[in-house]
């Protein structure tokens, strides 16, 4: 699979003298010379925008968190990819860590803080390994002077990403996001904060403002102060510049992950993917579980934020599950509707019992069991799973499961007719690994999460 190779290096960088004789190192020398003002003003000009699924202008996320005031800054770096039909973090981390590191340290530099953090799962012990490997060794030649950098360990929940949960983590307790956004609560906040009365957050303190941004991020923040805002802009558009890791999975030829510019089609990436299985059509494609479903007649859109906008969807962290003509997609809600239920926390009572109460009724379609009532509670449902909700977990239900039920109403209106569905138990593709020979392994495991974050005993008599 041919694809540019500025963030993933065909071969993975195996140490530090690699990485130096590669130019690495290179973008923090330049920073440290240009000072936190124009290293900022670098970004900004560069338009880069954060990978981890918002998009969000990662210059003005900086000056946000420079210019809260009040405490210590802090940067963590969020290697979490809990989001199914993601690997790019994964690979982008098992091919170069070291540049990781260094835009995380660029960033400290930006924003003016002298502790990091790097969180990532305690069961991706291949990246934990590198990232480890990483930290050490640039701390060993000087590297990282002046910035200390901690590698954690968290949980398996899809939860631990979001960035107000990923700092709970980073403090030692479970991935539950909390009230307020990182910039204003930051990590080891020192004066009370998410219990004032009123309604207007921006009056609440601020506390030990944190920068979090995605390892995508921070290593394409490392290629531009080494190469300049003018090379990051000279690929993809205005509003959406430089490189993407888009990870492709589910049904084409040879899923994986790959570097394109920016504005690449969708089409052209599923051709670098081998296209469709033999005899089989695609039919839509889900850029993970938190953004409107995109049909086939619209895989020309070129992979851009503000393109995935026009069409009615988002980017996210462009990871892409394709569907073809064999699958189910009332199947295919259900599941993705059940994963959201689960992996929710359970804080806000709208996101937690709406999406199960969605869940329930759309298990009761996909089984055979549903009528137009079940389709009516499911739209009610809907107009409330974002109320007063903490994080955006409840607003990907909404954007799945209501563009499903536009995209595929015939589907849904058979089966409660009666129509017997097309294939067996969908498989969220949550992926747990893409081997180096290509193989993709998904989670099967995750079938027997229980909402409550527990999973089903395994049959002692098998
Ligand atoms: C439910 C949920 C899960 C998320 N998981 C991840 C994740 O695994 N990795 C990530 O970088 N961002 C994730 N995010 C987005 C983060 O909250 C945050 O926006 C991002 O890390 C910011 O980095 P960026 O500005 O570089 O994009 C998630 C968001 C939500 C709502
Ligand atoms: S919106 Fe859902 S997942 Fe997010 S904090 Fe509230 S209950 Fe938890």
């Amino acid at each position: 699979m041919a694809g540019l190779t500025y963030l993933l290096p065909s071969q993975p960088i195996e140490d530090v003298e690699q990485y130096l004789r590669a130019g690495g190192g290179e973008g923090l020398r330049t920073a440290r010379m240009m000072g936190p003002q124009t290293t900022m003003d670098e970004v900004a000009d560069s338009g880069l925008r954060g990978r981890g699924g918002s998009g969000f202008p990662t210059a003005r996320k900086w000056a946000s968190v420079r210019d809260a005031g009040s405490g210590t800054v802090y940067v963590v770096a969020n290697a979490a990819e809990g989001e199914p039909a993601t690997f790019k973090d994964r690979s982008l981390i098992r091919r170069d860590p070291y540049r990781i590191v260094e835009g995380l340290a660029i960033a400290a530099l930006a924003v003016g803080a002298t502790e990091a953090f790097i969180a990532t799962k305690r069961s991706f012990t291949r990246e934990l390994g590198r990232l480890r490997e990483a930290v050490d060794a640039l701390t060993d030649i000087g590297l990282l002077e002046g910035l200390r950098v901690t590698v954690v360990e968290g949980p398996g929940e899809y939860l631990f990403g979001e960035e107000k949960a990923l700092l709970e983590v980073v403090e030692g307790r479970d991935p539950l996001p909390r009230l307020l956004p990182p910039w204003q609560h930051g990590l080891f906040a020192t004066v009370p904060i998410g219990w004032e009365a009123g309604s207007r957050s921006d009056d609440f303190p601020v506390s030990n403002p944190t920068l979090v941004n995605n390892v995508e991020t921070l290593a394409s923040v490392a290629h531009i102060l080494a190469r300049g805002a003018l090379w990051f802009r000279s690929m993809g558009t205005v509003d959406s510049p430089g490189t993407l890791l888009v990870t492709v999975v589910g049904a084409v030829t040879h899923p994986g992950v790959m570097e394109v510019e920016m504005g690449t089609a969708l089409d052209d990436v599923l051709g670098m993917c081998g296209g469709p299985l033999p005899d089989r059509r695609l039919v839509a494609a889900l850029s993970g579980v938190s953004n409107q479903v995109l049909l086939a007649a619209e895989f020309d859109v070129p992979l851009t934020y503000e393109d995935m906008a026009a069409r009615g969807t988002s980017l996210g962290a462009a990871g892409f599950a394709i569907y073809d003509d064999s699958a189910d997609m009332v199947s295919v809600t259900r599941e993705f509707s059940r994963f959201l239920a689960v992996e929710s926390c359970g804080q806000c009572p709208a996101c937690k019992s709406g999406s199960m109460a969605i869940t329930e009724r759309l298990a009761a379609i996909d089984d055979g069991r549903g009528t137009d009532a079940d389709l009516g509670a499911i739209a009610a449902s809907l107009r409330t799973v974002t109320d007063a909700n903490r994080c955006y977990l409840g607003t990907e239900e909404l954007n799945v499961v209501s563009s499903m039920l536009r995209a595929f109403p015939e589907a849904f209106a058979q089966r409660i007719e009666g129509v017997t569905g097309s294939s067996g138990a969908v498989l969220i593709p949550l992926v747990v690994d893409i081997a180096d020979d290509g193989t993709v392994t998904y989670d099967e495991r995750h079938a027997t999460k229980l909402p409550d974050w527990t999973y089903v005993p395994s049959d002692p008599t098998r």
